[in-house]
C-alpha cells in the first residue's frame, strides 16, 4: 500500500475509535494556531519597526482585490500604499476603504516602478494574470497572484521561470492549500485512515445569479469611467467598449477561464496539497450551457473525469470533478476521499471520516441451486467463516474548524512569513501550474470534444 504505514494507521485507528469497535460520533475541534497559520504569526509577538514593514500594493481592486487587501492588512506590519484599477468608482471605493494616503492609478506600471513597495497583490481579470505577474516579479517584487495563475497553457513555464530568476516570494491564491481543515485532512489520509485510496469525487454547485457571474454594473460605466483598451491589453482581440465583458469578465473565454478555471482550480490546489500530488495524467470532460444564456461563451455546467497515475505519495486513483451554476437543491461544495476501508468527506469546515471495513466472509447468493446443494454450501460456508462479531457498521468521526475559520489570512500570513523569513511558501508557481495546468486542459477538452493527455512531472500536453 502506497504511503501506508501500518503502525501508523493502527495508532491512528486506536486513537480514532478509543479502542471501540463501533465508535459514536464525536466533533472534534479543530485548533487554528498549527504552526503557519495566522494565530500563530512568527512574529506576531514582536515589535515591528517601520523598517520591517512590509509595504504593498494592490493590482485589480474588484471583488477579490478588495477582499485580499483587507485580508492582508490584517497581518501585523502590513501597509497598504497604492492601488490600480481601471474602473474609477474602484479607485474612490479603495481610498473609501483604505484611506485618502494610498496611490491610486489606473496604469499599474506606476506601482511597479515605485522603489518603496515591497510587494504585490495581483486580483485582475485570469488573461492579465502573466503579463503583470512577469513585469512585476522583474521589477523585483513578491506577487500574490490569484488563481489560476495563467489564462494559456503556454504561459505556465514562462510565470514559474520569471519567479524562480527574481528570487522573490510568489504565492497563488488558493487559499485552501494554507487551510487548517485541508491539513486536517492531509494528516488522516497520511495516517492510512481510509486505507488505500481508490477514488475522489468533488463538487461545487450553485444556485443564483451573482453565484454564476452576473455581477451588477455600476450606473456611471462607460468608456469614461473604465480603461476598455489597458483591459484589452495585448492579451484580448481588440473589440469596441463593452461593459458586460468588463465587468463581467468571466463569462469569456477572452478574459475567464470558466468554471474549470475558475473553481476546478480551487479543488485541484485542494487535493494535490492533501495527497503531494503532481496531477493527473489524463483528463476529459463534458458539459453545456444550461440555462445562463446571457451572450457568455462558457459552459454552467462541467463534469471532469481524471486519470491519477501512482506516485510516491499516491496509489493510482479517478477523480471526477462538477460545477453546476444550475443547482436546483440550492448547491454547494464538498469533497470525498474513498479507500479500501472508509472514506474522508470535507463539506464546508467539516471533515467526517467514516470507515468499514471489507468483511472477511463474502456473503452467498445461493438460492438458484437446488436445496440440497444450498444445504451442503451453508455447511461449508459455515465451518469456513464462523459468525464472529465483526465491525458491521461504519465508525465516525469528525473535525470542526473553530467559528469564522478564516483560511485566507494563513495564506497570507505564509506568504509575508516567506518574504520575512525567506521559507517556502505552500502554492509556489510550479504548484500553481500543477493546478492551473489540469483546469485550463478541462476547458481544452471541453471545447475540442477530445481527451487531454498531460505529463503531470514536466507539466506538458503529451
Ligand atoms: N482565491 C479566491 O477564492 C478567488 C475568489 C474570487 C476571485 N479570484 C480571482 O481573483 C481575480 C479577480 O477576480 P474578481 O472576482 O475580483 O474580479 P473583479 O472583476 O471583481 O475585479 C477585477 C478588477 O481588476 C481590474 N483590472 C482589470 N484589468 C486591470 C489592469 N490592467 N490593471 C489594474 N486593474 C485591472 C478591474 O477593473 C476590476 O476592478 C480573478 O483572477 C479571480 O479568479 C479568486
Amino acid at each position: 500500500m502506497s504511503n501506508f504505514n501500518e503502525k501508523n494507521r493502527r495508532d491512528f485507528i486506536k486513537k480514532l475509535t478509543g479502542g471501540a469497535l463501533l465508535a459514536a460520533s464525536p466533533v472534534n475541534p479543530l485548533l487554528a494556531g498549527r504552526p503557519g497559520s495566522a494565530q500563530e504569526i512568527p512574529w506576531a509577538g514582536k515589535k515591528i519597526t517601520a523598517n520591517d514593514t512590509i509595504q504593498i500594493a494592490c493590482i485589480g481592486t474588484g471583488i477579490m482585490g478588495m477582499g485580499d487587501t483587507r485580508t492582508a492588512l490584517k497581518i501585523p506590519g502590513v501597509k497598504l500604499m497604492a492601488v490600480a484599477d481601471l474602473y474609477d468608482g474602484r479607485l474612490v471605493r479603495a481610498k473609501e476603504l483604505f484611506g485618502n494616503d494610498i496611490q491610486t492609478t489606473r496604469d499599474y506600471s506606476q506601482i511597479l516602478s515605485r522603489k518603496d513597495i515591497d510587494a504585490i497583490i495581483l486580483a485582475t481579470p485570469d488573461h492579465l494574470h502573466s503579463q503583470i505577474g512577469i513585469e512585476a516579479l522583474k521589477a523585483g517584487k513578491a506577487v500574490y497572484c490569484e488563481k489560476p495563475m495563467v489564462h494559456k497553457i503556454e504561459q505556465g513555464h514562462d510565470m514559474i521561470k520569471a519567479a524562480k530568476a527574481s528570487k522573490k516570494t510568489f504565492q497563488v491564491g488558493s487559499q485552501r492549500v494554507s487551510s487548517i481543515i485541508y491539513a486536517k485532512v492531509k494528516e488522516l489520509y497520511k495516517a492510512g485512515a481510509i486505507g488505500e485510496l481508490n477514488f475522489i469525487e468533488v463538487y461545487y454547485d450553485r444556485h443564483s445569479a451573482q453565484g454564476a457571474w452576473q455581477y451588477s454594473l455600476p450606473p456611471d460605466a462607460s468608456p469614461a469611467t473604465v480603461d476598455w483598451n489597458r483591459f484589452l491589453s495585448d492579451k484580448a482581440p481588440k473589440i469596441a467598449y463593452d461593459p458586460l465583458r468588463f465587468f463581467r469578465w468571466r463569462n469569456y473565454q477572452d478574459y475567464g477561464t470558466g468554471v474549470a478555471g475558475d473553481l476546478f482550480v480551487h479543488l485541484f490546489s485542494g487535493l494535490h496539497y492533501i495527497l503531494d500530488s503532481k496531477g493527473p495524467n489524463r483528463v476529459m470532460t463534458s458539459g453545456g450551457l444550461r440555462y445562463w444564456k446571457d451572450g457568455r461563451d462558457v459552459p454552467d455546467v462541467m463534469v471532469g473525469i481524471y486519470d491519477y497515475p501512482k506516485t510516491a505519495s499516491h496509489p493510482a486513483f479517478n477523480l471526477t470533478l462538477r460545477v453546476n451554476f444550475v443547482d436546483g437543491s440550492g448547491g454547494g461544495s464538498g469533497f470525498r476521499f474513498v479507500g479500501t476501508d472508509g472514506q474522508i468527506t470535507l463539506l464546508g469546515d467539516t471533515v467526517t471520516v467514516k470507515r468499514k471495513k471489507m468483511p472477511i466472509a463474502p456473503g452467498y447468493s445461493i438460492s438458484t441451486f437446488p436445496k440440497a446443494l444450498q444445504d451442503q454450501f451453508l455447511a461449508s460456508y459455515n465451518e469456513k467463516y464462523p459468525v464472529k462479531p465483526e465491525m458491521s457498521e461504519p465508525d465516525t468521526e469528525e473535525y470542526k474548524a473553530p467559528e469564522g475559520y478564516d483560511d485566507r489570512l494563513d495564506h497570507f500570513a505564509n506568504f509575508f512569513d516567506s518574504m520575512r523569513n525567506n521559507t517556502k511558501v505552500v502554492e509556489d508557481a510550479e504548484f500553481g501550474f500543477r493546478a492551473a495546468g489540469p483546469a485550463l486542459l478541462s476547458n481544452k477538452s471541453y471545447f475540442e470534444k477530445t481527451i487531454v493527455n498531460w505529463d503531470p512531472e514536466a507539466m506538458k500536453i503529451v
